[in-house]
């Protein structure tokens, strides 16, 4: 019997290093490797099947973008999916590359895991929880992690072992890219107090580039799930990339923060963001037309603690579902359009309409008199009595 171990490999440095490794330091002799399309470019899921070839291994490409719209990135846009301003791209598409690794695992038969991340991020804790949670026996080897590997000290050991790699010492981002988002890390970016240069960007243009004339966009909805783009009908992942398009050519989504990872490193962290960041501002505010204001409020806490969750990666959390079903039974009602201007970098929520608004003009408008504005008088009388007793006792004690 080989002794089978399923690499989960996108290609790059980290996960080509792995190969050899696994065959002359684990012992391993059947490499399957695995890379998951969740958007990111083309021509990356190739050159990874071609490298995987090159070096011998058994490879499989899943092909999850249909899968990582409707059902990690539209659970996103319902919870208004962001973390200290991050729309959880990366994030989102880590449990379900663990799960294409542990459906080829289970194919295949294998004895063993092995994954690229390194010790310092979140993506260790996001892949093994999904691989961990659902075949709970099979070990995971991190060889990055194990050997506490520097980027300079892999690029070598590609280098002696003659692994085709594309990546070289003055390469220096480290990019991550999918259907929701593009992150890169690395290099100077590593400085919080440095401008993040123009050469960073590929999918959003800056501000001089963007597109000379406003675009405005309406996009529909329903059930929270995001449907239609000018009132043309798109499936998910065409209005996604569309989408991505259009407000990368106008400047709109890139995203520069401090973010505090789980084991509580502060990390600099860039991102580009066009389609993400436009559905969440027009679901956000379609909610805010239709649900109450105390959902509203309530939502914001459970929103945030979705946010939390999929930032750990914790998929398949029960409270995950919990929150899921309050953010559902709200969705029922986030049917109607919302519209936006794209200009420069800026994107304005310019119009919302529902089905389901809580809202009447003939109530609330200044020329209307359907609103008795009479009835007021006796809540405006005893609005804030409590705080008015309280500065009353101050005054009589003299504190
Ligand atoms: N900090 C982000 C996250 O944990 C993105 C990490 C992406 N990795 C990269 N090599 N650019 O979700």
């Amino acid at each position: 019997m080989p002794k089978t171990v399923v690499l989960v490999y996108s290609g790059g440095l980290d996960t080509s290093v792995a190969i050899p490794m696994m065959r002359e330091d684990y012992g391993f002799d059947r490499i399957v490797t695995v890379t998951v399309d969740v958007g990111q470019p083309a021509e990356d899921v190739k050159s990874a099947e071609d490298r995987a070839r090159a070096m011998g291994t058994e490879h499989y490409t899943a092909d999850a973008k249909k899968e990582f719209v409707e059902e990690y990135c539209w659970p996103a846009v319902k919870a208004n999916g962001d973390y200290q301003g991050y729309p959880l791209s990366t994030a989102i598409a880590r449990p379900l590359i663990g799960l294409k690794a542990v459906e080829i695992a289970k194919k295949v038969g294998a004895d063993a895991f092995c994954h690229g991340c390194t010790g310092k991020g979140n993506d260790q804790f996001r892949i093994e929880y999904v691989m961990r949670a659902l075949l709970p026996e099979t070990p995971i080897i991190a060889p990055m992690r194990e050997h506490n590997y520097t980027r300079t000290e892999e690029i070598e050991y590609a280098r002696v072992k003659n692994i085709p790699i594309s990546v070289s010492a003055d390469k220096i981002w480290s990019i991550d890219e999918n259907l929701w988002g593009r992150s890169i890390e690395g290099g100077h970016l590593e400085e919080p107090n440095y401008a993040p240069p123009e050469e960073i960007f590929q999918w959003i243009k800056g501000i001089d580039a963007a597109n000379a004339a406003p675009q405005i966009l309406t996009i529909g909805f329903e059930n929270g799930v995001p449907i239609s783009l000018d009132g043309t009908a798109l499936d998910g992942l065409s209005l996604v990339t569309q989408l991505n398009k259009i407000a990368g050519d106008n400047g709109v989504g890139r995203v520069d923060i401090m973010e505090d990872r789980l084991l509580g490193l502060k990390c600099r962290e860039n991102y580009e963001c066009p389609a993400s960041t436009v559905l969440i501002k027009a679901h956000a505010a379609l909610e805010a037309l239709v649900a109450t204001a105390a959902e509203r409020k309530f939502k914001l806490m459970v929103d945030q603690q979705w946010g939390e969750l999929a930032y750990y990666g914790l998929w398949f959390d029960p409270l995950k579902d919990d929150l899921e079903a309050f953010i559902g039974k709200i969705q029922e009602r986030v049917t109607g359009t919302v519209t936006l201007r794209l200009f420069k970098g800026s994107c304005v929520v310019t119009g919302r309409a529902s089905e389901w608004a809580l809202y009447s003009e003939d109530l609330a408008s200044f020329d209307s008199k359907t609103f008795d504005q009479r009835l007021s008088v006796g809540n405006v009388q005893t609005h804030g009595m409590q705080s008015r007793m309280y500065w009353a006792l101050k005054e009589k004690m003299g504190k």
